[in-house]
């Protein structure tokens, strides 16, 4: 009742994927805890297909950030820690890495509320995000960015800080594309932003994705998440309750019925 893993071929856009291949990243049995008491993730299974878009949605304190600080291996760093299970890429154990073997291996995390280097210039923002490359390659991944983003040519000696919020996503996600990943992280891009420039950063999402990265995001907004996703998956208090297609979910409505029934305890007459 709770199918937790999908071949690639089961999700719209299967075709541009290669279906017999394994996951690029799998996650199994995976359980976190926060000081030995709080256990934000309670046995999550997941599987991202190579290519694919996979949105993770849930309620705020869902654990969808501590599912990413997981796979990036910042979990420490807040405190956490990984109790039970394993997070593999591409048939690799990386469970427990550190965050700079993890961006090495091809994986980097856009954090919630973007913490970029404010009193940074744009140009500083997007060489931290490069640390792990040649100069060669830093100039390659400079050359993307500025082809997804032209406006940043024009910004890069300004201080990050004078960036308007939806700038500010967009140069989070730059910053993370310098060290050219294979998987994407993606907390909440969404959040805090209007609707137009929401709108923006998802297609912005979709350009990426098309190019080769593969992207795992997480967000409360489940209307972008849904529109965004070939495969959609429903945390619920540290557990995966649901997971298929991204557009067979939408139409179904059982998201919107899943989060009235998740929301009815937390919101009661709130609506
Ligand atoms: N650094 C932390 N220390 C202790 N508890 C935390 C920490 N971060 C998150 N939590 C707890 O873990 C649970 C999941 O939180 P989180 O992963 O941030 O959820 P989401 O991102 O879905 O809102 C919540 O109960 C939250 O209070
Ligand atoms: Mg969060």
């Amino acid at each position: 009742m709770t199918p937790t893993s999908l071949r690639p071929d089961q999700f719209s856009g299967a075709s541009t994927l290669t279906s017999l291949s394994p996951p690029l990243l799998s996650i199994a049995d995976l359980e976190v805890s926060y000081g030995g008491t709080t256990r934000a993730l309670r046995g999550v299974d997941l599987e991202v297909p190579r290519g694919a878009i996979v949105a993770v949605v849930g309620a705020n304190g869902a654990g969808k950030t501590t599912l990413m600080r997981s796979i990036s291996g910042t979990l420490g760093l807040e405190g956490g820690r990984i109790v039970r299970g394993r997070i593999d890429l591409d048939g690799r154990d990386i469970t427990r890495l550190d965050p700079a073997d993890v961006v090495r291996l091809g994986i980097v995390q856009v954090p919630e509320g973007r913490r970029i280097f404010s009193r940074l210039t744009v140009a500083e923002n997007l060489r931290m995000g490069a640390f792990t490359t040649t100069r060669a390659a830093e100039r390659a991944a400079l050359r993307r960015v500025l082809d997804l983003f032209p406006w940043i040519a024009e910004r890069m000696g300004e201080r990050a800080a004078l960036l308007s919020g939806g700038q500010q996503q967009m140069l989070a996600i730059s910053r993370a594309l310098m060290s050219q990943p294979q998987l994407l992280l993606l907390d909440e891009p969404s959040l805090g932003l209007a609707p137009i420039i929401a709108e923006q950063v998802a297609d912005v999402i979709r350009r990426i994705n098309r190019a080769g990265t593969t992207v795992l995001l997480v967000e409360q907004n489940t209307a972008m998440a849904l529109d965004l996703g070939n495969i959609a998956a429903v945390l619920h208090l540290g557990r995966v309750v649901r997971v298929g297609d991204a557009d067979e979910l939408a139409a179904s409505g059982e998201i919107e019925r899943l989060f009235m029934g998740i929301d009815d305890g937390a919101t009661s007459g709130a609506k």
